[in-house]
């Protein structure tokens, strides 16, 4: 679809085409380079309901996103499938004009029970996460909150459901995960689906990122193409954040997301909301604004796309780039669990 008459660009000229929009904060698992479990633990103080954006508050924000250029939205968390229902924001969602792909990321876990409802709600796409199938390494990645089994079961019941092309996302972090990407690899060849593997990140303060721990899209990508060729493939889209690569004998793809080494900030047209209204124009952004507020206190939808679009036109963000040729890494901004991913 052309852009709306409204469409913005920012200071790079990079317009806004994408809303990632966490709809909750909490997570059941506790994968260690989001939400430790040591500092994300019983007591801890996640959003109350009252803090949270409700439904009706998502779609107005998501429809005047859409007036200013998005065209795609994917719902996020923590872990969306704990928001109470869901499929009905979904189908909220899935009708606002100009909206052309609708997906979600999730762990799998509630897909058994959730996956038909969403995709009778209207759900485009699916991506599921999973780290790794050797059972022990994985439960090391979510925190035990989870076996394999559980999340092939929810990935059993999309396709049941009738998803089609899901995408596998792999975090990589070094001398955890690494021995066992080549069989995640091989296990989902043929399937139709799609793993995507994620160079570990440091998105945030509490995971204790260091580079040691990223394992390169380079390394990643000689280690499957040893065993099984790979060529490269062009994007789908411009500013697709996987790099894509297929299986020489013809039989399936990969995607490796080297946020780390090979940023791609330059045509990055991604906006996040967290799900107590504060919008982001980058994942490493130290303040959002919050749009919460001024929805509460009765701004009209003029005084709110002047606002978000303002935001947009001001924005200078590229924080991976930029992160390479720093000597020493600056103090973090927001939490991917409060962001999304
Ligand atoms: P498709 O729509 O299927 O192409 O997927 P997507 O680009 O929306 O990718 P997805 O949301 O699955 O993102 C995969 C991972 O890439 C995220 O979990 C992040 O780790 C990373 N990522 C996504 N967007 C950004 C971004 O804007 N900046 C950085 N640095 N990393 C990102
Ligand atoms: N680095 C890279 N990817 C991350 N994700 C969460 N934290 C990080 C990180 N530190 C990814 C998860 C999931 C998505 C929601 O974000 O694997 O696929
Ligand atoms: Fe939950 Fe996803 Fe974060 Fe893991 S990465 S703790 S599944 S939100
Ligand atoms: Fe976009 Fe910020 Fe990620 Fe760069 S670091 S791609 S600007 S979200």
């Amino acid at each position: 679809m052309s852009p709306t008459p409204q469409a913005i660009v920012d200071k790079f000229g990079r317009p806004v085409r994408d809303l990632r929009i966490s709809v909750i904060d909490k997570c059941n698992f506790r994968c260690p380079y989001c939400m430790p479990a040591e500092i994300f633990g019983a007591d801890y103080n996640f959003l109350n309901k009252d803090e949270l954006l409700t439904d009706d508050e998502i779609v107005r924000l998501a429809t005047l996103f859409a007036q200013l250029g998005v065209t795609k939205f994917r719902l996020t968390g923590g872990e969306p499938l704990i928001r109470p229902n869901l499929p009905a924001l979904v189908a909220r969602l899935a009708q606002i004009p100009g909206i052309e792909d609708l997906a979600l990321t999730t762990n799998a876990y509630y897909l058994p029970k959730q996956a038909q409802a969403l995709k009778e709600a209207g759900l485009h796409r699916l991506t599921i996460s999973l780290d790794s199938l050797d059972n022990e390494v994985f439960q090391v990645l979510n925190g035990r909150r989870a076996t394999v089994e559980r999340v092939l079961q929810g990935l059993e019941a999309a396709e049941a459901a009738g998803f089609t092309n899901m995408k596998i996302n792999c975090v990589v972090k070094k001398g955890v995960n690494d021995h066992t990407l080549v069989d995640l690899a091989r296990y989902f060849k043929d399937s139709g689906h799609i793993v995507r593997y994620i160079e570990y990140m440091d998105v945030g303060n509490l995971n204790g990122w260091k580079l040691d721990d990223v394992v390169t899209a380079e390394e990643i990508l000689a280690m499957i193409d040893a065993e099984m060729p790979l060529e490269p493939v062009p994007p789908n889209y411009e500013g697709e954040v996987a790099n894509r690569y297929r299986y020489l004998d013809g039989e399936g793809e990969i995607g490796i997301i080297a946020s780390v080494t090979k940023p791609f900030c330059g045509d990055c047209t991604r906006a996040r909301l967290s799900s107590a209204g504060e919008y982001y124009t980058c994942l490493f952004a130290h303040k959002g604004t919050d749009l919460r507020a001024p929805l509460r206190a009765g701004a009209s939808d003029d005084e709110m796309l002047q606002r978000i679009g303002g935001v947009w036109q001001r924005r200078t963000d590229r924080y991976s780039e930029l992160r390479t040729s720093f000597t020493r890494l600056p103090a973090k901004g927001a939490e991917m669990y409060r962001l999304g991913g």
